[in-house]
């Protein structure tokens, strides 16, 4: 069963040349790429994504399609990823449950939504155009934040709510998890316990930075012990999930990186506890 679990890396810039020219593929079962770095018509990005998965499977992760937004996901958006996704065939084509365009304007980031009954019709038609545009399931990813709105319903419910109206599947970011637990006071343990376990499909795992009152999700940090021990009871509730370390600030060469990720197969390689 464990067998088939994948561990993988982002791909980012510091490193194409440890993954397109080495003499041997990068041990990896998969790289992360950003869709939108390669929703373009040619050039080097297409080039890029040529080479790599000539030596590994590809996730397109997405970071602009604001599925919060009222006004639906734009539809030139969605004809460019289902372009690059013919082109990947994917692992897994996610994005984030979130808003970051209205209108004319795009806030370039991943805004937080409030979680009520309004906004899941919203999101759910935005992820039910997406899927159908796309011709198949995506991975939602839960957002860290650093505000909540009164009266919401919690965010893992949302999550369940969001997999049992559109079919879609979960990227769990784990850090994320910890980012948004200890800046609105909520239990992570209880959000694992919320979530719908057998729709997890990909795992997020990265660190963050202590601010003055918050925790801030920078991904320029190692994993600390709080992400891999929450890592540890998630991935004892999902079983075998294709798994991966997200760093995009201060990157340290990608031999770091591989080290990280043996720490990662070792947690998931322990034997799955059961309650009595
Ligand atoms: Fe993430």
């Amino acid at each position: 069963m464990f067998a088939a679990q994948r561990f993988g890396l982002g791909l980012r810039k510091p490193h194409y040349t440890d993954f397109l020219d080495g003499e041997t593929p990068v041990a990896v079962d998969f790289v992360e790429v950003i869709s939108e770095n390669f929703m373009v018509d040619g050039g080097r990005p297409l080039d890029v994504l040529r080479r790599v998965r000539e030596r590994h499977p590809v996730a397109l992760h997405g970071v602009s399609m604001s599925l919060g937004s009222a006004d639906g996901v734009d539809p030139t958006y969605l004809r460019r990823l289902r372009k690059l996704v013919d082109l990947a065939d994917p692992l897994f084509v996610s994005d984030h449950l979130s808003w970051s365009r209205v209108g004319g304007f795009n806030a370039h980031d991943l805004l937080p939504l409030p979680y009520c009954e309004e906004t899941l019709a919203i999101v759910a038609a935005n992820v039910e155009r997406a899927q159908d545009a796309i011709g198949r399931a995506m991975l939602i990813e839960n957002p860290s934040s650093y505000l909540a709105f009164d009266g919401d319903m919690s965010e893992w419910s949302f999550l369940d709510a969001l997999c049992a109206r559109t079919g879609c599947d979960l990227l769990l970011d784990i850090n994320n998890i910890v980012v948004s637990a200890a800046n609105h006071g909520f239990d992570p343990i209880r959000y694992l316990a919320g979530i719908p376990e057998s729709r997890v499909r990909q795992i997020h795992l990265a660190g963050h930075s202590q601010g003055r009152d918050l925790l801030i999700d920078t991904h320029d940090k190692p994993v600390p012990p709080s992400v891999w021990s929450l890592y540890a009871a998630a991935i004892q509730k999902t079983g075998p999930v294709a798994t991966m370390i997200e760093r995009d600030d201060d990157i340290p060469p990608l031999s770091e990186l591989l080290i990280e990720l043996e720490m990662a197969r070792h947690i998931a390689s322990q034997p799955v506890r059961r309650a009595a």
